[in-house]
């Protein structure tokens, strides 16, 4: 393989200095130290302009609209890996998340553009998975799109429990065991690398 494989990471999290930007960027840098991999971008959800839901009225006018997300989603066209991290809002990504889904829509009906790629995906939230669902519901929801896109995928990673810490937010540095699973997705991409 001489070409590098490319990742984009996408935070989902309405919130400023989220968990799910955290937990992405230790991933990003992970692999970032391989020289087989290239980080395209960590896209925060919430910077980006939204001037459309996905009505679809526009695919028989103009075209897309060439907002925030229709960025994103030319950066996910772009990437190998498409590296989610969201937290949990009852069994669901927030909504800043679920556009993004529902916008990609084009990119399955017009030729399956994403087709090959590998996802990925990080969820947090506030209760334990051992206890509640909400946190593997979302992690299935997202499974879900990339089978939707016929995107191979590694195991989904569940973080929960942070309704223990202070404003919900994982402790700096991230708990060893945090950290354990994040590099062991990690690994997962970096397989899925060697035996392209
Ligand atoms: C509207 C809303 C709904 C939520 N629903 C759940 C839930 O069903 N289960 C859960 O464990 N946490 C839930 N949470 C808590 C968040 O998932 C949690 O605070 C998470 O750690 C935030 O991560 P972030 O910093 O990446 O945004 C919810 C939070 C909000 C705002």
């Amino acid at each position: 393989m001489d070409k590098a494989t490319t990742i984009i990471g996408i935070d989902c999290s309405p919130r400023a200095s989220s968990n799910s930007a955290r937990m992405l960027g230790e991933v990003l840098r992970s692999l970032e130290r391989d020289r087989r991999v290239k980080v395209v971008e960590q896209v925060r959800l919430a910077d980006e302009r939204i001037d459309c839901l996905g009505c679809e009225q526009c695919y028989q006018t103009f075209g897309y609209h060439g907002d925030g997300i229709d960025r994103v989603l030319s950066l996910m066209k772009e990437s190998d890996v498409i590296l989610m991290a969201t937290p949990t809002c009852f069994g669901m990504p927030p909504a800043l998340g679920v556009v993004l889904l529902d916008r990609s829509d084009p990119l399955w009906r017009d030729g399956q553009q994403l087709k090959g790629k590998l996802g990925a995906v990080i969820v947090n939230g506030a209760t334990d998975p051992a206890d509640d669902p909400s946190v593997r519901l979302c992690a299935d929801n997202m499974i879900k799109f990339f089978e939707q896109h016929e995107m191979p995928c590694v195991q989904p990673v569940h973080l929960g429990g942070t309704l223990a810490y202070p404003e919900q937010r994982f402790p700096d540095p991230l708990p060893a065991g945090t950290m354990g699973v994040l590099e062991q997705l990690a690994d997962e991409i970096r397989q899925w690398v060697g035996s392209r």
